[in-house]
């Protein structure tokens, strides 16, 4: 499929998606929006992909949504259109693993664009921010609720009433980001990362990547339960007959996503 905003690439098992509006710092447009979501769709469907990778460039993750395209749209635009929904949401509701790489600025949508994948790599440039306060609106796409469970109420609400940008190393102190890598190795580093993901068996990945966000949206006694009944479907599987016995033969095992 031709897209105009985005590239997508595919490296033996992972999916890459690539935002590709250099001019704009990869602003979030409508157009860019709807090309993810359908590169989303595609890898999500292919049964020959195991993990994904969302990256943009060396300078910029994602500069936010477009300001230009929202800054003519009226409070009947924007409701009726229901702004913000289905096509963003579409990182946050894929089953199989998502890993944002992050170089250069995460900055409104671009940040909540990034906390909706399942974890964050980020590059030594990498700056996190929440700035739709300085131009009048506030995070519309989870980042007054994701980035506070990510990095506590004090940070989350002094970066939402400022503006204040983070760079990878407080973000990382922060819990924001799974570990930092040089600029230049970024994109390697995430496939290598979702290479290795990728190689598991899908189900189980999916099934831990499903009940690590459980932990987000119910109480520990619920959460353990849901994580202990997943765990008991795994042994209904035959990757978990194959990835026992492969430990107790000393030798790789060989899943078949069954
Ligand atoms: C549209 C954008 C943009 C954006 C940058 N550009 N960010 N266009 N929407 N969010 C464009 C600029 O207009 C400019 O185009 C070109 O990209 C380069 O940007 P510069 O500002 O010249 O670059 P620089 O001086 O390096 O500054 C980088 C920056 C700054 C600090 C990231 O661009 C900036 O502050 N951007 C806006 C960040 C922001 O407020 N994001 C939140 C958006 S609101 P021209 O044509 O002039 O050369 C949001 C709401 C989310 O995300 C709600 C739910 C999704």
């Amino acid at each position: 499929m031709a897209y105009e905003n985005i590239l997508v690439e595919v490296h033996g098992k992972v999916g890459v998606v690539l935002l590709n509006r250099p001019k704009a710092l990869n602003a979030l447009s409508k157009g860019l929006v709807r090309e993810l979501a359908q590169a989303l769709d595609a890898f999500e469907a292919d049964p020959e992909i195991g993990a994904i990778v969302l990256t943009g460039s060396d300078k910029a993750f994602a500069a936010g949504a477009d300001i230009k395209e929202m800054s003519g749209k009226s409070y009947m635009d924007v409701y009726m259109e229901d702004f913000i929904t289905v096509d963003w949401e579409r990182a946050a509701g894929c089953r199989k693993p998502v890993i944002a790489a992050v170089a250069g600025y995460a900055l409104g949508g671009g940040c909540e664009l990034a906390m909706m994948c399942d974890f964050i790599l980020a590059a030594e440039n990498a700056k996190f921010g929440q700035p739709e306060i300085t131009i009048g609106t506030i995070p519309g796409a989870g980042g007054t609720q994701r980035l506070t469970r990510f990095v506590g109420k004090s940070k989350a609400m002094e970066m939402c009433l400022t503006g204040r940008m983070m760079d990878a190393q407080e973000a990382e102190r922060a819990g924001l980001v799974s570990r930092i890598v040089p600029v230049d190795d970024l994109k390697d580093e995430a496939i290598k990362t979702a290479g290795k993901i990728a190689d598991l068996s899908l189900p189980l990945t999916m099934m831990a990547k499903e009940s690590v966000n459980r932990a987000y949206e119910t109480t520990l006694a619920e959460g353990l339960r849901f994580e202990r009944r997943v765990f008991h479907s795994s042994f209904a599987t035959d990757d978990q007959k194959e990835g026992m016995a492969a430990f107790v033969e000393k030798r790789q095992p060989d899943f078949k996503n069954s």
